[in-house]
């Protein structure tokens, strides 16, 4: 199977990095696939924000970051994938996830979408909590890899 797993990643956070780990283990190949006509305001360009997917995938073989831009089903026809990962947090998230992947099977019935549910650890967890803490002078080191963290540090003027 070689699965594409979409999003912003503004920026990427454990909870993204611990859906990958896990989908990389059942795709055989898994393309994480940063968007890029995003109508979310975002801290970190697209070229930043692949460069840190890159950093912290680095050490997982079958793991490629790209960007996309435009409808995600066409992005994953045009790169053979057969499945689409979503991680689902809580239930608050389901609505807009079922959404999208009813909108997307109508697309093409032949690409699935597939929810891993988060680690318990990581529910609480989102971009934009990590965004809005570390603004406001809080630690999130144990929220983001480290990586990311001194990035997120620098772009927000704290290091
Ligand atoms: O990390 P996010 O912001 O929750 O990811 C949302 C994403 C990128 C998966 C979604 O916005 C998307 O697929 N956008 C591409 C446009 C598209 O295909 N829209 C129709 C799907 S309903």
């Amino acid at each position: 199977m070689i699965a594409v797993y979409p999003g912003s990643f503004d920026p990427v956070t454990l909870g993204h990095l611990d859906i990958i780990e896990r989908a990389s283990k059942i795709a055989r190949k898994l393309i994480v696939a940063v968007l890029t006509n995003s109508s979310k305001l975002c801290m970190f360009d697209v070229a930043e924000r692949v460069e840190m997917l890159r950093e912290v995938c680095k050490d997982i073989r079958n793991v490629e970051v790209a960007a996309f831009d435009g409808l995600l089903i066409s992005y994953a026809q045009s790169i053979g994938a057969n499945a689409i990962i979503r991680g689902l947090r809580a239930v608050t998230d389901f609505e807009y996830e079922f959404q999208m992947a009813l909108a997307n099977r109508m697309l093409d019935d032949s690409i699935e979408t597939l929810f891993i549910s988060t680690n318990a650890q990581y529910s609480y967890l989102s971009s934009s909590v990590v965004k809005e803490i570390a603004k406001l002078g809080g630690k999130v080191d144990a929220m983001l890899p480290e990586a990311t963290h001194i990035k997120l540090l620098q772009k927000i003027g704290r290091l």
